[in-house]
């Protein structure tokens, strides 16, 4: 009997700084490199979304290389996975151009992304591209028919609006696209900024003593640790709402070790804050030390990166160039001689 095809699962992840944070790896990448056992992983660096606001043109191409080695290095294969560039593939462009066309202006502007981003300046300066954003992410995940999308708590809503826009296509002209599910663990879906645990660790909201990158120095990384934010009573312990500093270092310190909450919150007991971070500390280190040496090592070979993109790309090409062709085929375009 002929093997199923595995159904896929996909991911994407911007070029916007020079390393991916702990909110990255714990909420999303992590899932990535255990999913791609059981299914058929695609996974982008996600370029195109990093022009959506203000970039340095000279660091975008070193980026993207620094994140492709960042993800082959935490353990994403890409004998099994396919690693590529969103900009390599124009079908992802010309998709999202065809879903703008069945979004409403109000359902693109409700997004709380757009919102927050926006907010900064003003909507009246945010470029079209960041209201169109979330469109472009539907396009690039519907373009593969994935069953999973493994993301953090914020890209809940632009999973929901994929779904919706997959609908509307498949109820308006024909049944084409696989609704997607967002696969979210509840335990790491939103890691927070250890300055200010009222927010969620990013790239752009966090200071640098917010945000754990994975290629930082690890000594400056334990540091950061030790000076997280936590509360004025010394008690190990997890509760939300009342202690959410100490829950986020008990978050991360059970994703990075295994261990579980009550299994931390037991051997910390009678113990105070100091130790317990020092030994966070310690855990980080040891994680980051060999990541980033691996991916430094990556980096010397930038001719082999660039044939891993290029392979992942046509391995992608096979599957979105059919999907679009389906989509134009069923919009009524009039098919271009050969
Ligand atoms: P990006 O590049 O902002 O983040 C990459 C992934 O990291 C997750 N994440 C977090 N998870 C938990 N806690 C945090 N503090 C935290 N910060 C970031 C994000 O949820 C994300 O999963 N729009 C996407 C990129 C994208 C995409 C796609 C994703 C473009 N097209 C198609 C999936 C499918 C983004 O900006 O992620």
């Amino acid at each position: 009997m002929a093997d199923q095809p595995l159904p896929r699962v996909l991911s994407g992840i911007q070029p916007t700084a020079d390393s991916f944070h702990f909110g990255n790896y714990l909420g999303a990448t992590r899932q990535w490199v255990t999913l791609q056992d059981e299914f058929e992983p695609f996974f982008f660096i996600a370029d195109l979304h990093a022009i959506s606001v203000e970039h340095d043109p000279k660091k975008l191409g070193e980026r993207t290389r620094v994140a492709a080695a960042q993800l082959i290095a935490m353990g994403i294969d890409p004998e099994r996975s396919a690693i590529f560039v969103q900009s390599h593939l124009p079908e992802h462009a010309e998709l999202a151009w065809v879903l703008n066309s069945l979004t409403s202006f109000g359902e693109a502007r409700r997004m709380t992304q757009f919102k927050d981003k926006s907010a900064k300046d003003g909507e009246g300066s945010a470029s079209v591209g960041l209201l169109t954003y979330p469109i472009l992410q539907a396009a690039d995940i519907l373009l593969y028919r994935p069953q999973y999308v493994p993301v953090g708590e914020d890209q809940r809503q632009h999973l929901e609006l994929t779904r919706d826009l997959a609908q509307r296509f498949n109820h308006r002209y024909k049944k084409t696209f696989r609704l997607p599910e967002p696969f979210i663990l509840k335990e790491t879906a939103k890691i927070l900024d250890l300055q200010n645990p009222a927010k969620k660790m990013s790239k752009s909201g966090s200071s640098p003593s917010g945000i754990i990158d994975l290629l930082d120095e690890p000594t400056v990384s334990a540091k950061k640790i030790r000076s997280a934010v936590t509360d004025s009573d010394s008690v190990v312990r997890f509760d939300e709402a009342e202690k959410p500093g100490v829950s986020n270092l008990l978050t991360i310190y059970s994703a990075l070790t295994g261990r579980t909450i009550e299994d931390l919150v037991t051997a910390y007991d009678g113990k105070g804050y100091g130790d317990f971070k020092g030994d966070l500390a310690e855990v980080v280190v040891e994680f980051v030390t060999p990541f980033r040496d691996r991916t430094h090592e990556l980096l010397e070979d930038g001719d082999r990166l660039d044939a891993v993109l290029h392979h992942g790309a046509e391995k992608a090409r096979a599957v979105a160039s059919r999907t679009l062709a389906d989509v134009y085929e069923r919009l009524g375009f009039l098919k271009a001689r050969d």
